[in-house]
This record gives C-alpha cells, sequence and structure tokens, in this order.
C-alpha cells in the first residue's frame, strides 16, 4: 500500500521545512476535529514537537468517509502534500490525498477536553503522555539527558554504570528497598539461602562505588536509578529517581562546588536553546516567567555561604517558620526556600554543615563540621548534594566507629583507602527535581512518567 511504501516524515521536520513538499507520509494521533460543510480540520500530532499538523481533509482525499467517525486520540495514517497553510498561526499544512485508520478510538477516549488537573492525569499516567504538558516533560527530560551526558563528556568524564543491587547502605539512612528470592525474608535472618547469600537492597546512590572507579579513571558519572523507601509523601521525594553523580581524584569541596554550577548553567542553557517550543508552554502554562527565571539561573553566579551563615540569615529574618532554623539541625525545605527564593533570590551553594546531620563518608573539617554542600534553587530546595569524600583511613575509621557503622560490609571502600587514597568529591543530582526546575512542575509526580511514591504503582 502506498502509505506504507514511503519514507515517513516526523511533523517536527515537516513544520520546519523550507519548501512545499509532495507526497508526504505522515503518521500519529488525532488531537481535534472540526467539520464544516464539505471539509473537516484535523489536528495531528506524531510527538516528534510540541505542535500540531494541520490537516484539511476534502471529499477528493481518499477515505474521507472516514472522518466523520473520527474520534479524538485516533491513531491514522495520511498522505499528502505539504502546501503553505491559509489559517493562521501555521506556515504548513497538509492537503491530503489518503487517510487510512490506523486504531480507532472512541467517544470514551479521557482526554477529550483540552485541559484536565494535574491530579486526574495522574489517574491516567498510561495515557497522559498524549497531552502537551506531559509530552513536552517527556521530551525535556530526553534532551535534558542528552545534555548532561555531552557536559561531562566534553570535560573528560567517563560515563560508568554502577551496580543496582547492593549489599551496602551509602548514606546510612537505612532506607532500601530489600531484594529477596526468599518467599518467608523472616524464616532465614541470615539470608543464606536467599539469592546472593547475604542481605541486598537495591541501591540508594552510586557514589561508593563511583568513587573507585574516580580513583582509577580520574574523572567519572554515573546517571542512573535511585531507590529509596522514604516513607514522605511530599512534592519532592519519588521512591524510584534518577540520579546523576559526578566524582573527581584530586578534587576538593570547591572544585565540585564549580562543577555543580556549571553542569546547571550548561543544562540550562541547553534547554533554553534547544527546548524552547516546550519551555515556552511551561512559561505560559505552568509557570508564568519561568524563562526570565532561567535566564537568571544561566546569568548569575551562585552565592556560597556555610551553613552556620545560612543558619545566621534565617534567624535574622524574622521570618516565622514552622521549624524554627536552630545550629545543629538540618534545613528545612521552607528554610532552603527561603534563602534561595527570598534571600538570594538565585540559586545559593550551602557547605560546611555540622557532622552530626551528615553521612559517614564525608571529609570532617577541622571544626565540628564537614565538607559538605547542597545546591539549592528556587521552586525546588536541594537540587545537588555533594562533598569531599573523607580519604584518610583513619579519620573514616573513627567516623564510621562514632556512627555505629560495622566495617564488615564496607570493607571494599576502606581498601581504597589503603594504596593510593587521594582526595576526591563529587555529588549527586536528582533528575526530577532538576526537571522541576527548569519547567516549573510543582510535583515530582509529574516530572517522571510513571512514578513511584508511597501506596501508588498503578502503572
Ligand atoms: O543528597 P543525597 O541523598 O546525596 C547522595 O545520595 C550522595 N550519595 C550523592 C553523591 O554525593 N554522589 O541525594 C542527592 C540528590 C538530592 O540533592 C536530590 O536532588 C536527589 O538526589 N534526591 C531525590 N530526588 C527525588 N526523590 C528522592 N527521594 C530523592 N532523594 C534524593
Ligand atoms: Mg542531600
Amino acid at each position: 500500500m502506498s502509505l506504507t511504501s514511503r519514507p515517513r516524515a516526523r511533523i517536527k521536520e515537516l513544520l520546519s521545512s523550507t519548501s512545499p513538499q509532495v507526497e508526504v507520509l505522515v503518521k500519529g494521533w488525532l488531537r481535534t476535529r472540526r467539520d464544516s460543510r464539505g471539509f473537516s480540520f484535523l489536528e495531528i500530532n506524531d510527538g516528534s514537537c510540541l505542535a500540531n499538523l494541520q490537516v484539511v481533509v476534502t471529499e477528493s482525499c481518499q477515505g474521507f468517509d472516514l472522518v466523520k467517525d473520527l474520534g479524538t486520540g485516533a491513531a491514522v495514517a495520511l498522505t499528502g502534500n505539504l502546501i503553505p497553510s491559509a489559517g493562521q498561526g501555521q506556515k504548513w499544512e497538509l492537503a491530503p490525498l489518503e487517510l487510512v485508520l490506523v486504531g480507532a478510538s472512541g467517544s470514551d477516549y479521557p482526554l477529550q477536553k483540552k485541559r484536565h488537573t494535574d491530579e486526574y492525569l495522574r489517574e491516567i499516567a498510561h495515557l497522559r503522555p498524549r497531552t502537551n504538558k506531559y509530552g513536552a516533560m517527556i521530551r525535556l527530560r530526553s534532551e535534558v539527558s542528552f545534555a548532561i551526558h555531552q557536559f561531562f563528556r566534553e570535560r573528560g568524564f567517563f560515563y560508568v554504570h554502577t551496580p543496582i543491587i547492593t549489599g551496602s547502605d551509602c548514606e546510612g539512612a537505612g532506607e532500601m528497598f530489600q531484594v529477596t528470592t526468599l518467599k518467608d525474608p523472616a524464616s532465614d535472618p541470615t539470608y543464606s539461602s536467599d539469592f546472593f547469600g547475604r542481605y541486598a537492597a537495591l541501591t540508594v546512590s552510586g557514589q561508593l562505588e563511583a568513587e573507585l572507579l574516580a580513583l582509577a579513571l580520574d574523572r567519572v558519572y554515573t546517571f542512573g536509578p535511585a531507590f529509596r523507601a522514604e516513607n514522605s509523601n511530599t512534592a519532592r521525594h519519588a521512591a524510584e529517581f534518577w540520579m546523576v553523580e559526578p566524582e573527581m581524584a584530586f578534587a576538593d569541596l570547591a572544585d565540585d562546588m564549580d562543577l555543580a554550577e556549571a553542569l546547571i548553567k550548561s543544562v540550562a542553557r541547553f534547554a533554553l536553546e534547544r527546548s524552547a517550543e516546550d519551555l515556552a508552554l511551561f512559561d505560559k502554562f505552568v509557570e508564568p516567567g519561568l524563562l526570565a527565571r532561567l535566564r537568571v539561573l544561566v546569568d548569575s553566579n551562585y552565592p556560597r555561604a556555610t551553613y552556620r551563615e545560612a543558619v545566621d540569615i534565617l534567624r535574622a529574618s524574622g521570618r516565622q517558620f514552622e521549624f524554627e532554623p536552630t545550629y545543629g539541625a538540618d534545613l528545612a525545605t521552607e528554610h532552603e526556600r527561603f534563602l534561595c527564593e527570598e534571600h538570594f533570590k538565585r540559586p545559593v551553594i550551602i557547605y560546611n554543615y555540622p557532622k552530626a546531620i551528615k553521612p559517614f563518608y564525608m571529609r570532617v573539617n577541622e571544626d565540628e563540621t564537614v565538607a559538605a554542600m547542597d545546591l539549592l534553587v528556587p521552586k525546588v530546595g536541594e537540587l545537588v548534594g555533594g562533598s569531599q569524600r573523607e580519604e584518610r583511613r583513619d579519620v573514616l575509621l573513627a567516623r564510621m566507629a562514632e556512627l555505629n557503622l560495622s566495617t564488615a560490609p564496607y570493607w571494599w571502600y576502606l581498601d581504597s583507602r589503603r594504596w593510593g587514597s587521594a582526595p576526591h568529591a563529587g555529588f549527586g543530582l536528582g533528575f526530577e527535581r532538576l526537571i522541576m526546575m527548569l519547567t516549573g512542575i510543582a510535583n515530582i509526580r509529574d516530572a517522571i512518567p510513571f512514578p513511584r511514591t508511597p501506596k501508588n504503582l498503578s502503572f
């Protein structure tokens, strides 16, 4: 059949065409249909871009009879000529010669209306990628992933793959999902009959393994899934999320902060250039002023303040917080957002946190702090968490003892501090939070196609 014998054109390419084209083949899904006497207007979207292709079907088009029953959401194939559009708002339209119905869609298709609430769309996560907003979010994730790889590649970092199944808890927070083949794990507390013969879980971070690789390849990064069984039902936590984790040998905390700042600016610049159409949608419908906020983010330098200075600022602010800022306690989201949204009005890096609130691997400073840093951004709060690592074996052992951490599961990590240990540093950037920052999406459930959160595994 003529419809399948020719190469297919994607709508993105057609809409940026510089000249008319004859007999192109388009396949996609019907977004809207309007009927007039003797002809119909169809809007077709094929996922390649936000914009639809307008198709004016007349009686001379083969398959014209099908149009009157064509429901929103139907999959169609069309051949026709790309001609200058008489209508407003688009340069090109399709004058079809042939229409084929590939997959019908009935009047019970759930996406009939133009706008639906985010809550409703979460219930139909299998269909929401067909809406403008979620299509744009998913395309942006793809573009931004590419930008991240490009950023690191240009700087001599190697993309490494760290394990998903692990026996050690990197963050030491005990928020791991257990992996087992035992029908009744309680029956074998030593796991001797379990698959690995020991306790196993999904990783919360690839950092510890990335450190080993950085101590061989100097500059590495991971970009993979992380899993956390924190039962916190917030707009910024998911049980499964994607994390970017660079690790650099012969580097300190200042290098780490520089890298995080450069990464965020580079990715935002890339998105403004390469995803302009999709970002314009978010600027219009999700966060008015988004593009201006992103330009500030690209153009400004990010102030840096120590944890102590940050608490000073919060305490002097006169603001009534739900949790009073106190020295020694972790910053709450409301504090983080106040610092970057109201005080500094741009991304800000807070560093040198009290060691009592941070994990075992962070390098201990001379006072009671560790060489940790968090990068906070407007709308999201903590986007990046990182540190210089404790490369001194004796200090590391003392720290683990202080935290009552058993050294046995970490023997390989400790070993790396015996032969050629070197100062090194790295961070983790939450990919969904980056997408939230770039789009103004306020809930992490809307920044990933199929979110996993407590009591939610429908798709
Ligand atoms: O601050 P976190 O817990 O740091 C680490 O895991 C380090 N091991 C990273 C490293 O130094 N290599 O997590 C890093 C980032 C956070 O700043 C946040 O953006 C994101 O990961 N993140 C989450 N994103 C979504 N849902 C969750 N439950 C998240 N937990 C952390
Ligand atoms: Mg953190």
